[in-house]
């Protein structure tokens, strides 16, 4: 198994068949010698730096109906939110003030926000932060869509893949979305000159080993500058609400698998990580994470914007979750950078 991975440590690429068998014999021991690995290939490309992204959850109305997600449509007990471009600002005023320099602005499929206002919202956070990076995450849009947002201003778009195998997407998704377009809308953002982040759940219901080599094998192929993933976590009022979560354990040792096979990847240790343990992030970042994402919301909404169970920092102002986290990074002998904390391959 260790030949396995130093295969992937020299070439950053395994065959099917060597995913699988690394996956399913995977043990305490080879992942700790993954993971030694991963930090290796970590440090030599971005030193002990954790970029930090100031998380904007500012709408949680979605068209979508995904069968994992808390804020899908038909869950009628959520209670619906948006925040107004002023408020927007006013997170990235907090957020500028505590040292970040990238928003992401995240949000449900929202009709309420069209490409202009999407524009709109771009264009006034770059007039007055020019020197910050401003992240999408709003879901599928047309290529057209993405074209303006990126001419406004906008530098990455984070849209997870949420499943590379077909019949697995169908299990995840009713009928009304699209495997193929999700996978065009990624190509598309790409070619529109993006920084990319694709992603996916780790645990989600009928997740078999079949479909993480096919999530490997699809990240290769993408080769993009982010990968999110964090483990599946239930949500009481959604079909999978009986279902089991994904583990810590495998979500770190697919972070190590990725951080070799993309070795200047941005690569987040999620909330969802930090979720289901309260190391959760710190663990992420010794398997080879490098961002975190601190949650900006105004704390008014934060309980509002619950893709699943439990979720964490939903209590807090910024200003606390930044502080939690530098110290908790600092406990593991890793440091926030305020900086915009690009892919190394746009780093002048
Ligand atoms: N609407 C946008 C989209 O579809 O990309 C962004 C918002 S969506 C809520 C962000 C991500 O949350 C999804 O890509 C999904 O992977 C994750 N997510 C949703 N429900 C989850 C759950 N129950 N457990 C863990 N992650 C979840
Ligand atoms: Fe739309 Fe989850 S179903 S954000």
């Amino acid at each position: 198994m260790k030949q396995l991975v130093d295969k992937l440590y020299e070439t950053g690429n395994l065959s099917p068949e060597e995913y699988k068998e690394l996956i399913d014999n995977r043990n305490p021991e080879i992942a700790e010698y993954l993971f030694e690995k991963a930090r290796n290939v970590r440090i030599e490309n971005y030193g002990y730096d954790v970029y930090i992204r100031g998380l904007i959850e500012f709408t949680n109305y979605c068209r979508n109906d995904c069968f994992y997600c808390g804020i899908r449509k038909s869950n009628i007990k959520a209670e619906r939110y948006r925040l107004t471009k002023e408020q927007i600002l006013e997170c990235c005023d907090t957020g500028y003030e505590l040292g970040f320099r990238t928003f992401v602005l995240q949000g449900g499929e929202d009709e309420y926000f069209t490409d202009d206002k999407i524009v709109d919202i771009i264009r006034s956070i770059k007039v007055r932060y020019p020197d910050c990076a401003v992240t999408l995450s709003i879901g599928e849009r047309s290529y057209e869509s993405y074209k303006a947002f990126f001419d406004a201003g906008a530098d990455r778009y984070l849209l997870r893949h949420e499943t590379a195998d077909y019949g697995h997407y169908r299990k995840l998704h009713p009928r009304s979305l699209s495997f193929e377009n999700r996978m065009q809308c990624l190509f598309n953002l790409k070619e529109i000159g993006y920084q990319v982040g694709c992603g996916f759940m780790v645990g989600s219901p009928f997740q078999t080993t079949d479909c993480l080599v096919e999530d490997l094998l699809f990240i290769k192929k993408l080769n993009p500058h982010m990968v999110g993933i964090g483990p599946f976590i239930p949500h009481h009022a959604t079909p999978f609400a009986d279902k089991q979560a994904g583990t810590l354990e495998l979500t770190l040792f697919l972070l190590g698998i990725i951080r070799l096979m993309l070795p200047d990847v941005l690569l987040p240790a999620t909330t969802a990580l930090g979720t289901i343990h309260p190391k959760g992030r710190e663990m992420g970042i010794l398997a080879g994470a490098n961002v975190v994402m601190p949650n900006l919301s105004p704390k008014s909404v934060r309980k509002k914007y619950m893709l699943y169970d439990n979720k964490i920092c939903t209590g807090d102002e910024a200003a606390e979750c930044i502080s939690c986290m530098r110290r908790r990074m600092e406990s593991i002998g890793y440091r926030i950078t305020v900086s915009r904390g690009d892919h190394k391959s746009i780093q002048q």
